[in-house]
């Protein structure tokens, strides 16, 4: 590590697969690792990413790889961050967007985001799923358009930085708990430790944690029950809606990288994910989206359910900001109070008078 330069994704270009005359960047990744208030808990902050989550990092590898081979049209299926981040790499590179979103569902920042880039939007009825579905059919069928979704192997080369920096920083802690959705980046998160191991760089590989929402569980389900295949869902249901999808693409990759690191997976229920994602911010001053903020809720449940203990060492990821998701953020009770401007003191007063 030490002889590397530079900081983000392409200071370890020697390690990302594929060769890049012209690489598309806007300074992704080197996100802050921040260490939790009490335990050896660190939380790796995805949300400090040019569009605020970590897809940038596969994004900038995957729109490099486009427009190297002379890609003029790029399509993804989203739940809403890739979405924001392929428009954005995509406008870089001066490239056309077609994003495929569920009616309805993607929160409202991502949909702002979207807008901002320029993207052509294009919705459909029903889940994330049909969108895929629909986005390899097409690529399949006109092979001119480029498809930015996680079956595309170099948006988990870049996404396996997240384990670089992990290691750059801490080496390898006990367990890495990563919220799962289409399941790509725990296991490109996999592959990076492996990577360092087999390099000799790193002695051993922590074990992976998937966590899921309950209503979105297919692989945390199938590990939980020993199951070698998911039962897919028709139709996901959480609150989480980035990772509301009930046929993750890349479920064997994640299945794989939790067997092979000796992890596990758990699911969550959307009011531990509130709860959570309050806890998150009231505590430690750190926000997160709902599906974000999966992997602390899980970090909990793996701790109540005695699969981690409280002295292990764990990085948490947080995978995107709190920002993304406007209408979960104010869903957490404040007091908002109309007050005179000149007599600020009597809520304060009245505060310190009722013993708070
Ligand atoms: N966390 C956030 C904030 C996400 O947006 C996603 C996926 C995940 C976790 C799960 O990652 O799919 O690699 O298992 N969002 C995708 C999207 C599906 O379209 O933005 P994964």
């Amino acid at each position: 590590f030490s002889k590397l330069k530079g900081r983000g994704v392409w200071r370890y270009s020697e390690a990302i697969a594929g060769n890049y005359r012209k690489v598309i960047t806007i300074n992704e990744g080197g996100t802050p690792l921040i260490k939790g208030k009490v335990g050896e808990v660190y939380y790796k902050f995805e949300g400090a990413n040019p569009t605020g989550s970590f897809k940038d990092r596969g994004m900038t590898v995957a729109i490099s790889s486009a427009v190297n081979e002379g890609y003029k049209i790029v399509i993804a299926a989203s739940t809403g961050n890739t979405a924001a981040s392929a428009a954005a790499y995509s406008a870089r590179a001066g490239l056309r967007i077609y994003l495929v979103l569920p009616k309805d569902k993607v929160a409202i920042g991502k949909i702002a985001q979207a807008v901002l880039y320029g993207a052509t939007i294009l919705e459909v009825e029903g889940s994330f799923d049909v969108g895929m579905k629909a986005v390899m059919k097409l690529y399949k069928d006109m092979g001119i358009v480029y498809p930015l979704n996680s079956f595309n192997p170099w948006r988990l080369e870049g996404q396996k930085t997240i384990a670089y920096e992990i290691a750059e920083e801490i080496r390898v802690p006990d367990f890495v708990f990563v919220p799962v959705g289409n399941a790509g980046n725990i296991y490109a998160i996999w592959k990076g430790f492996t990577e360092l191991r087999d390099a000799g760089i790193i002695d051993k590989i922590p074990r992976m944690i998937g966590v899921q929402a309950e209503g979105a569980s297919p692989i945390a389900k199938a590990i939980v029950n020993n199951l070698d295949t998911p039962q897919f869902v028709e139709n996901p249901e959480t609150i989480a809606t980035a990772i509301r999808i009930g046929k993750p693409v890349n479920w064997r990759k994640a299945m794989k990288a939790i067997k092979e690191s000796q992890g596990t997976a758990v699911y969550v229920s959307d009011s531990e994910i509130v709860e959570a994602q309050k806890e998150l911010a009231r505590t430690e001053g750190i926000g997160a989206e709902p599906a974000s903020v999966a992997s602390f809720a899980g970090y909990k449940k793996a701790i109540q359910e005695g699969l981690v203990d409280k002295s292990s060492e764990v990085v948490i990821v947080l995978t995107g900001h709190a920002l993304k998701d406007p209408d979960s953020m104010i869903k957490s009770s404040a007091r908002r109070i109309l007050v005179n401007p000149d007599h600020l003191e009597n809520v304060i007063l009245g505060d310190l008078n009722a013993g708070n």
